[in-house]
């Protein structure tokens, strides 16, 4: 049985705890071993007359089930009185239910001053004068709960309660100001809305309805908010028949009405933007007063410096888990046959994590779903055909957590006039919605072909500049051939741009086939540099920055070229098939560097070969087949030569099941092959025979010839894969 809530030693106040709502609450504290006061005047629903009977009875209650409570008759508005009473009785004070109320139901013209003052003093002037009377102590003390009761009728609005609805909204707004001052003391303010079957509600709610809306459903809600374990604050939980929600006051991006400072505004201008001005669509609440106040001052900042317009924003909201992470690593390569990548595909392995690449997801898609690119370069006249991806920075400040719900909110810094295009630079920040951390920052660069000669700025000092690779031999490269299906596992990360997937579309866009997403091949390149110089540990990652240059086909191997800089690691990205950089001018910073222990097959600082693609296609199979590896049982060296000149070799170490890059780590070869780069190409791709090749002399073999008859099975099995 979990371990239950309990207040014994605690003095608890229910005002209005007679009946209805207010007994449950008490009863509910009494049982729980709270001191508790029960307060009620005991009077008529409309606030008239009084009697000590409702109070007594509930006290009676308490007591009768071993509970410890005294009664109170005073109004709430002689707060003072009831908390004198729980001093004297129990001699302290630690949680206060403003429960006490009344009803005087009339259409709005006919409402008396009679009706509306007395609404307003039992409901607000009585909670004021009961926390008050309570505040010093709670200050005292360091610990105070206090409910207030607002209503629907408030939130709403409703028919013939012009003068409860203001009252009850009036005691939301009091009790927001609580929150704030009592925070650092730990006093706690919330408001419950309640629905409920009592005096107040038997003439209001349809009958079918009263009979299921029992106070004591709502009362373990109240209770729980007033225990000290319960930090919620500030907070309006609404309650009824065993159901509770917190409800918000959310506010619309807004427009600006205005484009500059010295413009003024017209009724007109109100009116043009009112769409703008009312839509919810991408509502966010503010958090506090400062918050909401900050906004206003970006549209200060905007008004005096227009051409940096922040009012062209996006903000989107996602929640993730676990499962998006993988589905994630798996859009960008992540395999079981690199046994580091587990940490990335399993969710109960000892150092799951996201691949540190995981926000730039959001960057491009809030874009997409937003018309920030349309209002940002109003008149321009985009084509969403023709705008590409050019460049992507990202900078992780806390690490990516495993799952969370985030806002990213983006804004344009900049549209750049490049002649035959338009370069359109935004920025967004990813924040944590529940801890309000700033998780990521990223900038996104589209260039919109075609939609360039409009007068604009050349250049952007905003746009984060890509890095060309230093001027030597990569220091390391991994190489990895991407799957057939790679770009319609990579969209269910979220971009669902047909142009990946659907042929007609790729056409009309001018592509032979569906491309791969570039973000995709750059989640390629991050796992590669991050397995190599961050070894299991994606924390060391912090940015990263690259160029999106030519299209890369599913299926098609990806070479990352890594030059190491201190903690910076530069690279480029090369289709293996067809020698296109596919990324250029990228580097990863890291917060340190931590080597992977034992270079991997394909990992090598060795000359990049053409034939790189045909063995680490070989490598994944005989890694998927072992039992065909095993059937073969030998053991080959190739040693490949450009124009004769030796440039490298790959073994086959069929016995232990081993493909690499480099001459054959221990024992001897069974068989040694040597072949220019590209007849070994040509003969994988089927467009050489190979023993027409051995009769010219292309192919040089030397020790067990007859075992090479078995290799066709295995180039065979590859052919369809390059
Ligand atoms: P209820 O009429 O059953 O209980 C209210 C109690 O407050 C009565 O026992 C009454 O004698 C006492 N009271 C009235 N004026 C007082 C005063 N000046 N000083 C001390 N005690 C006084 O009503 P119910 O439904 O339990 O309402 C409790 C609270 O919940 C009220 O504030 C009401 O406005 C609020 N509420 C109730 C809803 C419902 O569905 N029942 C809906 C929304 C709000």
């Amino acid at each position: 049985m979990p371990e239950e809530l309990r207040f014994d030693g605690r003095v608890v106040i229910v005002t209005g705890a007679g009946a209805g709502l207010g007994r449950a609450y008490a009863l509910l504290f009494g049982s729980r071993g709270a001191n508790v006061v029960v307060n009620d005047l005991g009077g008529g629903r409309h606030g008239d007359g009084s009697s000590s009977k409702v109070a007594d009875s509930v006290v009676h209650e308490i007591r009768q089930n071993g509970g410890k409570a005294v009664a109170n008759y005073d109004s709430v508005t002689d707060g003072e009185k009831i908390v004198a009473t729980a001093i004297r009785a129990f001699g302290r004070i630690d949680v206060i239910v403003n429960n006490a109320g009344i009803l005087r139901d009339k259409s709005f013209a006919k409402l008396t001053d009679q009706d509306w003052d007395l609404i307003h003093n039992v409901h607000v002037k009585g909670v004021f004068k009961t926390t008050q009377a309570a505040w010093p102590y709670f200050k005292k003390q360091k610990y105070g709960r206090i409910i207030v009761t607002s209503s629907n009728s408030g939130l709403y609005g409703n028919f013939g309660q012009a003068n409860y609805s203001a009252a009850k909204m009036s005691l939301v707004g009091l009790a927001n100001t609580l929150a704030i001052e009592g925070k650092s003391s730990n006093i706690y303010t919330n408001i419950i809305v309640p629905t409920a079957a009592s005096r107040l509600t038997e003439d209001i709610l349809p009958p079918d309805f009263f009979n299921e809306l029992k106070p004591e459903l709502v009362a373990p809600v109240v209770v729980w908010l007033c225990h000290e374990d319960s930090t919620e604050n500030g907070s309006i939980i609404e309650s009824a028949m065993g159901w509770a929600g917190k409800c918000h006051l959310v506010r619309s991006l807004g427009s600006n009405l205005r484009t500059k400072i010295t413009d003024v505004v017209t009724p007109e201008d109100a009116r043009n933007n009112w769409d703008d001005v009312t839509d919810m669509s991408k509502a966010k609440r503010c958090e506090s007063i400062q918050e909401a106040s900050l906004e206003l001052m970006t549209v200060l900042k905007v008004l005096e410096n227009p051409s940096q317009d922040q009012t062209h924003e996006a903000v989107a909201r996602y929640s993730y888990t676990s499962r998006d992470t993988i589905i994630y690593a798996l859009g960008i390569g992540a395999t079981k046959e690199n046994p580091t990548d587990m940490m990335y595909l399993y969710e109960n392995h000892p150092k799951f994590s996201a691949v540190p690449s995981y926000y730039v997801i959001f960057g491009p898609m809030t874009m997409v779903n937003s018309d920030i690119l349309q209002r940002a370069t109003n008149g321009l006249n985009l084509d969403p055909a023709q705008v590409l991806h050019g460049e992507q920075y990202l900078e992780v400040h806390k690490q990516i957590p495993i799952e969370a719900t985030v806002e990213t909110r983006y804004k344009v810094l900049d549209v750049l006039d490049k002649g035959s295009g338009a370069l359109i630079i935004m920025q967004g920040d990813t924040v944590d919605v529940e801890s309000g951390d700033l998780l990521a920052t990223s900038q996104v660069s589209v260039f919109a072909i075609g939609s360039g000669g409009f007068g604009g700025p050349r250049n952007s000092r905003s746009l984060i500049p890509t890095i060309p690779v230093p001027d030597r031999k990569p220091d390391i490269s991994r190489i990895q051939k991407t799957s057939i299906d790679q770009a319609i596992v990579y969209r269910l990360s979220g971009d669902f741009n047909p142009l990946h997937v659907d042929e007609t579309i790729s056409s009309i866009g001018g592509f032979e086939q569906p491309i791969l997403h570039g973000l995709s091949s750059l989640g390629f390149s991050t796992r590669h540099i991050i397995d190599t110089y961050a070894y299991e540990s994606p924390e060391l990652f912090k940015a990263l920055k690259v160029r999106f240059s030519k299209p890369v086909i599913p299926g098609q191997t990806l070479r990352t070229d890594m030059w190491r800089e201190g903690n910076r690691i530069h690279f480029e990205t090369t289709v293996i098939e067809n020698k296109n950089k596919v990324i250029s001018g990228g580097f990863i910073d890291l917060k340190g560097i931590k080597m992977q222990p034992i270079q991997p097959a394909v990992c090598s600082a060795e000359e990049i070969l053409e034939c790189d693609a045909v063995f680490a296609a070989i490598s994944d199979y005989v890694k998927t087949h072992p039992d065909q590896a095993k059937k073969i049982n030998g053991v080959f060296v190739y040693n490949i030569t450009s124009s004769g000149a030796a440039k490298g070799q790959w073994t086959l170490d069929l016995k232990k099941g081993e493909v690499y890059k480099g001459d054959l780590k221990s024992g001897k070869a069974d068989t040694t092959l040597t072949v220019e780069d590209s007849d070994m190409v040509d003969i994988a791709l089927g467009k050489l025979n190979p023993q027409v090749a051995f009769m010219r002399g292309k192919l040089k073999i030397k020790g067990n010839i007859m075992l090479t008859q078995k290799l066709k099975a295995l180039m065979d099995a590859n052919k369809s894969k390059l």
